[in-house]
């Protein structure tokens, strides 16, 4: 078991299988119509699958533009979240096509207000992409388009993904255990 930090950290999912998924899910992508793709990578969870994923697009000869938005939930879990924006996109949405990327879809509440506020902006279509889905944790109707594997209910690092802001540069997912 690798150690980080200290430590122990039991790898879900590593390298070379999100990897080989992401091709996977980039294949899948390219499938769909798109006419004026533009990639929204929701901050700070999703930078690293992100940054992975539009380079495998690549090599399904897509070619996206890509923006930012830094979307922040507070109350996640039993409490009802606040969702909202702390730093917005510059680009223009009408009449495109977004993909939303992120790491986690788990209560659904903050890609169904970053859907909602997409496609109040006039956005032709809205997909969603995320690395990890946490069915059993779902509060509300929401569905991903793209995933990359289903996530058991544990809390996880890696990949991008913190606990209180460690962990994020793991090159794989995974469960703190504890000390090492
Ligand atoms: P929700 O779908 O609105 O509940 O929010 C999902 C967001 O919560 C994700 O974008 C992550 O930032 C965060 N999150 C949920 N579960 C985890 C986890 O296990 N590790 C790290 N972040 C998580
Ligand atoms: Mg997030």
């Amino acid at each position: 078991m690798p150690v980080v930090r200290g430590k122990d950290i039991e790898v879900l999912f590593n390298a070379t299988t999100i990897a080989r998924r992401n091709l996977e899910l980039a294949k899948e992508i390219a499938t769909r119509d798109y006419h004026d793709l533009l990639v929204i990578a929701i901050l700070k969870g999703s930078f690293i699958f992100a940054a992975d994923l539009i380079r495998a697009m690549h090599d399904m000869d897509l070619s996206p533009e890509v923006e930012f938005i830094f979307i922040s939930s507070y109350g996640t879990g039993t409490t009802s979240g606040e969702v909202r924006v702390l730093r917005d996109i510059d680009n223009e949405v009408a009449g495109r096509d977004v993909l939303l990327i992120d790491d986690i879809l788990e209560s659904g509440k903050t890609l169904k207000f970053t859907r909602d506020l997409m496609l109040s902006r006039g956005a032709r279509s809205v997909a969603i992409a995320v690395l990890l889905d946490k069915t059993s944790k779902r509060q509300i109707d929401m569905e991903a388009d793209f995933v990359g594997f289903e996530c058991p209910d544990y809390f996880v690092v890696g990949y991008g993904m913190d606990v209180a802001h460690a962990f994020r540069e793991l090159p794989f997912v995974g469960v703190v255990k504890g000390d090492a």
